[in-house]
């Protein structure tokens, strides 16, 4: 069998942070043990709420950030202790897409400088021959040769968030992690942004991470879904058997509480209350049993491993 084209074990990050002046330092559990399979022409959509680790797990996958443990292999290739060279060479395989495009592109430079930055930094193709490919991918993404010669500021939303994902496209990367990409577009804009990247996965076969805190985003573009809670999974597996009926409570929380997802044709409606807790002092045992309305004494004392049930993994006691 062949590598898959992004695999994670156990990918772990903490960061160490000041609490104040002569107090000793405390310890971040931003991401706490996350494991997954990503394959070409695939979708992983990783859902939690703010503050669980989704940006951490972002920063890990596309070597911004260098892991506190855990391994991260590309098409079997472990990124691990990689030199130089073999960073650059394996950064350019994964691109990445922010929420705010406005932030992520550079005012100063037109379209068409944008998008020739990464292809004069990292090809030998010719001055006509980058133009030709940048004219190409533009028109993929829905943006007209005179866009070309403008700047960020005279897009719309949409049209910013078009540029960003061409910019990640040029290279031709086989995996593209998007950070909540549609977060901060009207919703009449979401769908457009959403099609389009079904359209470029289609015709270039590229994996996606998807990111988002809102399951009603993913549930059209993801084929696998991973649920986190405080910087570890709690669900993971197939989008289908997931959506058609969650396991782990906090899933079902987070279903009942998106109402495109018709609460109704599921089971019984589960609400948490209270905020998400620190990462800097997670509770005991399972992470989640301050918040879980099915919680039993085991849940405080012992933390829930991800096992097999009903065809997904869920990290519970009690189902
Ligand atoms: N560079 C950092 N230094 C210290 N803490 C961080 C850093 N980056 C993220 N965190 C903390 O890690 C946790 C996860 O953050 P993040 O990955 O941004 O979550 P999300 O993207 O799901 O909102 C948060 O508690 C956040 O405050
Ligand atoms: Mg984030």
């Amino acid at each position: 069998m062949s590598a898959h084209l992004l695999e994670a074990v156990d990918l772990t990050r903490y960061y160490s942070v000041s609490r104040g002046f002569m107090k000793p330092k405390a310890t971040v559990k931003a991401l706490n043990g996350v494991s997954f399979t990503l394959d070409a022409r695939k979708t992983l959509a990783v859902v939690g709420e703010s503050g669980c680790g989704k940006s951490t797990l972002a920063r890990q996958l596309t070597l911004i950030e260098a892991p506190t443990s855990g391994a991260l292999r590309f098409s079997g290739d472990d990124a691990a202790g990689a030199g130089k060279e073999k960073l650059t060479r394996l950064r350019q395989q994964v691109q990445m897409v922010f929420q705010n495009p406005f932030a992520s592109l550079n005012p100063r430079k037109s379209i068409e400088a944008t998008l020739d930055e990464p292809l004069s930094i990292n090809t030998k193709l010719s001055k006509a021959e980058r133009h030709e490919r940048i004219e190409a991918l533009a028109a993929k993404v829905g943006l007209r040769p005179e866009h070309l010669r403008r700047y960020p500021h005279m897009f719309s939303g949409g049209q910013r968030q078009r540029i960003a994902i061409a910019r990640a496209m040029i290279l031709n990367p086989s995996i593209v992690v998007a950070d909540e990409p549609v977060s901060a577009l009207d919703v009449s804009i979401q769908a457009q942004i959403l099609n389009l990247f079904m359209d470029l996965q289609q015709e270039f076969g590229t994996g996606y991470v998807f990111i988002s805190h809102n399951l009603s985003v993913v549930e059209h573009v993801a084929d696998e879904l991973m649920v986190m809670y405080l910087g570890a999974a709690v669900e993971y597996g197939d989008k289908k058997t997931i959506y058609a009926r969650p396991l782990h409570p906090y899933t079902r929380a987070l279903m009942s509480a998106t109402p495109a997802l018709k609460p109704e044709d599921r089971r019984e409606r589960i609400r948490i209350h209270g905020e998400l807790p620190s990462p800097l002092n997670p509770p005991s045992g399972c992470s989640f049993h301050k918040r879980c309305p099915l919680a039993i004494e085991r849940c405080k004392v012992e933390v829930p491993r991800l096992r097999e049930v009903e065809g997904r993994q869920v990290a519970c006691h009690v189902v």
